[in-house]
This record gives structure tokens, C-alpha cells and sequence, in this order.
């Protein structure tokens, strides 16, 4: 590709290894068989935002909203998107974070495709595989696109339901312009209507870059699912904090209980709790409950990988301040992998605040936590959340060719450094 769009901080080492895989040399997106297609438009352009408490504010907008247009599809469906850019002078792309997709649809500037300038367009194609909660983001100077407004949800409705529910609500936390704390677009949270007995999915998604506790009060709730992928296990959680870091999804679910009314809220900022159901709302949990533990799942899906098995490569990313490595965008070697080979990271925070690791194009699996094996459900999920002083080890099968970003899901650390590339021999 002629790589006149770039990431906002430098193009990292995409085209530096000779022997990679590029994207422009694979298919451009899989051949049709008779799949229902579902068209959309996104025009992103600069928009003066009236706001719910009548203020206006300037925002970078998909089809003169942020969070852009809900995209509801179901498993299976070819998504086709049209991008157009009427005036965002350094370009736009579309990256579908967490979505399976051909590295050429992957959407990020300099590296999958050219950015799309002003009156230009670019259209998306891909079969959305694995129901789940994603997002949609530009990836041309992310920190300051998505930052701007660039930003949407992607919603993969499962063929066959996965769990009973009878109400699915999906929620964008978003902060923009550095300032405005957003949910679905308010300023003053978000009402839900649910009555008593029904059943409620919420799909929570961080489109922001730090990292948000979240609680529920009022019912019993239940993780069904991290980043869009189900988790088997465990039961009703009861007083647990969620830290969902930048660009994550987690799935809840519980059923109103006869108040009829639960809250879900986030531990610093009012803005964005969501009510469900009405009248008074409940009191929020305490404040020192203890932290959500995914390492305790019920009982493991049978998946093909484990714990022990032989990886054909094992990578070491000590994440510093700012850094990868000590390194930083392309002076971080990019990770080489074979079609096929099973590749294990260890990811290890050293010091610093909270990096949600991030992968395209692939899904981890979380192997252990500290150096302790999980033992419950498998977790399979586009990124990680590193605390100071963690470490993991995930592991990841390189299926699907090309060049894919690993980053920091901080967009502002990822805009310091924290950026590099995994590409196929
Ligand atoms: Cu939301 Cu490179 O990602
Ligand atoms: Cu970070």
C-alpha cells in the first residue's frame, strides 16, 4: 500500500520485515455464498452536538451522532459499510474492534488501507462469524478521532440465543472532547425501561481510554461475556467491582427483582450510571467491594488448548511507561508468526497505570494470571488488563494472515508508544 495514511504516531513496523504478509496481497474480503448482506452508510463528518441538557459542543461525528449509529447484525450476515468522509481533514478510517475479520477490512491507516481523505469513500465488507459486543472506531490518529466522537457500536446477535433474555440493551461509555462524560450520548446517565421478572442483557463497551469500575445494585447479576466472546460460568456475582479497561465489553445479565429498579453504575463518575426500570433508585454498593475476579469460573468448555500445551513461539512484552520493550512504535520488533503456529505472549506490567493490551484480527486465550492457571471458564478475548505489577500469559493461534496491530488500548499510551505490529511470515 502506498502508506499515505498514518496512525498519529508514527507508522510502526508494518512494512518493515521484508518476508511479511500484506494485507493488499490477501483477498479483499471473503466471496459471497448466498449470505444475507446488510448495507450501511457512515459519513463521518464535524457536527455541532446539541446535547440532552440543551448545551452545544463541536464533535466528530458518524451520520451527525456520538456514539455513531447502533449496528445490529446477526451471526453470519456480510456487513457491508460505507464510509464516507465529508470533512475531517486528516482522514478517517473504520476499525471493528474485536471482530474476525480479513486483515484488509481491519481499518487501520497506513498499515490495512489508505486513510479516506475528504470526499472520498470506502466500503467495508466482512461476515460477521462470532456473535458479540464490538465496537467501531476510526483508527487514523485514534486517540484524537475516537476522542472527537469517532466512535459506535457493533452488535453480532447470536443465530441461536445463548443465554435467555428478554431485554438487550447495549451501552457506549464514552468521554468526549476530554470532558463530556457520555452514555449512549447523554450527560446525565441513562434510563432503561425493564420491568420486574424480565430478564436483562447489557452490553457494556469502554470506548474510553481509562479504565472503569462498574457495579450493579439492586439484583443478582451475572459476566456472560468479555469482549464479545461467552463465558461459561460462573453463578450470580454478588457486591463485585467490574474493571472494564479502555475498549473492553462486558456482558451482564440479571433479572429485575420486584423493586424494579437496578442500577449500574461506575464507581467515579455519575454520568455514566444507567437506571433500569423506575422510581427511587437503589443504594450503590459499597465502596471497598472487592474486585471481580475472572479467574473463578465454572465448569471449562472443551476448546482444543491447554494450559500445558507446546507453543511454537513465546514472546516476552515487559509493557513500562510507555513503552514496550523499552521501546517504542517501530523500534519495537514486530512479532513473527507462521500461519498456524501457536503463539504464547507474557505480557508483564512493571509499573505505571492500568494498560488494557490489545490485539487485532485474533483472540487470546488467557492461560494464567500471576502465574496461576485459570480455572474456570476459558477466556477468550481481544485484549487484557494489566494492573502495575500483573502478569499474564495468553496464547493466540496465528489464523488469519496479514499485518495486525498489538497496542495499548489506552489511546493515549498508544499514541506515546505503546504500538507495535504482529505479521506473518
Ligand atoms: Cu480499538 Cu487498534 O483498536
Ligand atoms: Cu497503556
Amino acid at each position: 500500500p502506498n502508506h499515505t495514511g498514518h496512525e498519529g504516531h508514527g507508522t510502526p513496523a508494518a512494512g518493515d520485515s521484508a518476508a511479511a504478509v500484506s494485507c493488499t496481497e490477501l483477498k479483499e474480503a471473503e466471496p459471497a455464498a448466498g449470505e444475507p448482506v446488510r448495507n450501511f452508510e457512515l459519513t463521518a463528518a464535524k457536527t455541532v452536538l446539541t446535547l440532552d441538557n440543551g448545551k452545544r459542543t463541536e464533535a466528530w461525528t458518524f451520520n451527525e451522532t456520538s456514539p455513531g449509529p447502533e449496528l445490529r447484525v446477526k451471526e453470519g450476515e456480510r456487513v457491508k459499510v460505507t464510509l464516507a468522509n465529508r470533512d475531517i481533514g486528516k482522514g478517517v478510517t473504520i476499525h471493528w474492534h474485536g471482530v474476525i475479520l480479513p486483515c484488509s477490512q481491519d481499518g487501520v491507516a497506513g498499515v490495512t488501507q489508505d486513510a479516506v481523505w475528504p470526499g472520498e469513500q470506502f466500503t467495508y465488507e466482512f461476515i460477521a462469524r462470532h456473535p458479540g459486543t464490538y465496537w467501531y472506531h476510526s483508527h487514523q490518529q485514534s486517540s484524537e478521532q475516537a476522542g472527537k466522537g469517532l466512535v459506535g457500536r457493533l452488535i453480532v446477535e447470536p443465530k441461536q440465543s445463548d443465554f435467555d433474555y428478554d431485554l438487550d440493551y447495549a451501552v457506549t461509555l464514552q468521554m468526549l472532547n476530554d470532558k463530556l462524560k457520555l452514555t449512549n450520548g447523554r450527560t446525565d446517565g441513562l434510563r432503561l425501561d425493564a420491568a420486574p421478572g424480565e430478564s436483562v442483557r447489557l452490553r457494556l463497551i469502554n470506548a474510553y481510554s481509562e479504565v472503569q469500575w462498574i457495579g450493579v445494585a439492586g439484583a443478582e447479576f451475572r459476566v456472560i461475556s468479555i469482549d464479545g466472546q461467552v463465558l461459561n460460568g460462573p453463578g450470580a456475582i454478588r457486591e463485585q467491582w467490574i474493571p472494564i479497561g479502555g475498549g473492553q465489553r462486558y456482558d451482564v445479565l440479571f433479572t429485575m427483582p420486584a423493586s424494579g429498579q437496578v442500577k449500574v453504575y461506575s464507581k467515579e463518575h455519575k454520568a455514566w450510571n444507567i437506571r433500569l426500570g423506575s422510581g427511587p433508585i437503589p443504594e450503590p454498593l459499597s465502596k471497598d467491594a472487592p474486585q471481580f475476579d475472572f479467574t473463578n469460573y465454572g465448569t471449562p468448555l472443551a476448546d482444543g488448548i491447554t494450559n500445558d500445551m507446546k507453543f511454537d513461539r513465546v514472546y516476552d512484552l515487559k509493557l513500562g511507561i510507555l513503552d514496550i520493550n523499552g521501546k517504542k512504535f517501530h523500534e519495537i520488533p514486530p512479532l513473527l508468526v507462521k500461519e498456524g503456529e501457536w503463539i504464547k505472549i507474557r505480557f508483564k506490567h512493571t509499573f505505571g497505570g492500568p494498560h488494557p493490551m490489545h490485539l487485532h484480527g485474533h483472540l487470546f486465550k488467557i492461560l494464567t494470571k500471576n502465574g496461576k492457571p485459570l480455572t474456570g471458564s476459558p477466556i477468550y478475548a481481544d485484549s487484557v488488563l494489566l494492573f502495575s505489577g500483573e502478569e499474564y500469559e495468553v496464547a493466540f493461534q496465528a489464523n488469519n494472515p496479514g499485518l495486525w496491530m498489538e497496542h495499548c488500548h489506552n489511546l493515549g499510551h498508544a499514541a506515546n508508544g505503546m504500538t507495535m505490529m504482529v505479521n506473518y511470515e
